[in-house]
């Protein structure tokens, strides 16, 4: 086997929002060795600039490259909607974004689509775009929510206002009778059982994390990049605090994981621009 097929896939997100990628990772790609990273010094992601959101992301790009990435999957709505398609001609790796897998798996399944996504995500409009090209008959509404990233890195999943908050963003959307939901964010999966008490289970809930890894595994297939031999251990890098997100990350994973501190070049949590943001829904 060749060193490349052999190669970690490089997965980035914000924090433990990527988490939900890495699972699906494990449960459809067990064979293939993973390198996540999570920005957590400069999230959240989703009130940031388009420009910041680049930098940010070619920041990352570059340290993957020099780690001997085969591919990188953008475990984050917010990068791929505001930075994929630029990045994609820049680096010479294949990189998958999760909006165009989450759009298709969610025109396959309902024609009033409501997506729950960050302000920056909702802005963008790119959900709007992907669904509409492949369904120009279908009807698309954008929650931004500024609140839950937050409320998900400080470990308040079962704090009683989270589900204030979840019963808020989502009631515009049930108002719309929607019957479908993206979680276009993933750090939203971690609230799923919240989700799921608030919606009617007609609803068809889409998380993109899912059809991003089978897109993935058809394009390690097709590029030869494919690993079918042993796994590395996942390595974590964080840009923030290790000890705070291998404590966070726990849960979700099973175990205790062993994080590694990255510096990335320019790393600064001051001076961004917010995008400002309460309850808008974007028709
Ligand atoms: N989990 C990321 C996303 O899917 C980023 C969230 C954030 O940092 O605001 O958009």
């Amino acid at each position: 086997m060749s060193n490349v097929q052999n190669s970690p896939i490089g997965v980035f997100d914000s924090g433990v929002g990527g988490l939900t990628v890495l699972r699906e990772l494990y449960r459809q790609l067990p064979q293939e060795s993973i390198l996540y990273f999570a920005d957590t010094a400069r999230l959240p992601y989703g009130n940031r600039s388009e420009a910041e959101i680049l930098q940010f992301v070619r920041e990352i790009l570059t340290w993957m490259t020099h780690q001997n990435v085969k591919m990188v999957i953008m475990a984050c709505n917010t990068s791929s909607a505001l930075a994929l398609e630029t990045v994609r001609r820049e680096f010479n790796f294949p990189i998958l974004g999760v909006i165009l897998p989450g759009a298709r798996a969610a025109v396959k399944q309902g024609q009033r689509i409501g997506v729950i996504s960050t302000p920056a995500t909702a802005k963008s409009n790119a959900y709007r775009q992907a669904i509409q090209e492949i369904n120009p008959n279908a009807h698309v509404w954008q929650v931004g929510c500024s609140e839950f990233v937050p409320l998900i890195e400080q470990n308040r999943l079962y704090d009683p206002y989270t589900k204030q908050v979840a019963r808020r963003y989502l009631s515009p959307l049930l108002a719309r009778q929607i019957d479908t939901l993206i979680y276009g964010c993933t750090h939203y999966r971690h609230l799923a059982p919240i989700f799921q008490e608030i919606l009617p289970s007609t609803i068809n809930l889409i998380d993109p994390a899912s059809f991003v890894v089978q897109a993935a595994e058809k394009e390690l297939k097709l590029m030869g990049l494919y690993n079918n031999k042993t796994t590395k251990p996942t390595c974590f890098c964080v840009s923030g605090s290790p000890q705070t997100f291998s404590r966070l990350s726990q849960q979700w994973l099973g175990y205790c994981p062993s994080v590694e501190s990255v510096s990335l070049q320019s790393v600064s949590t001051i001076g961004y621009s917010r995008i400002g943001e309460e309850l808008e829904i974007l028709e």
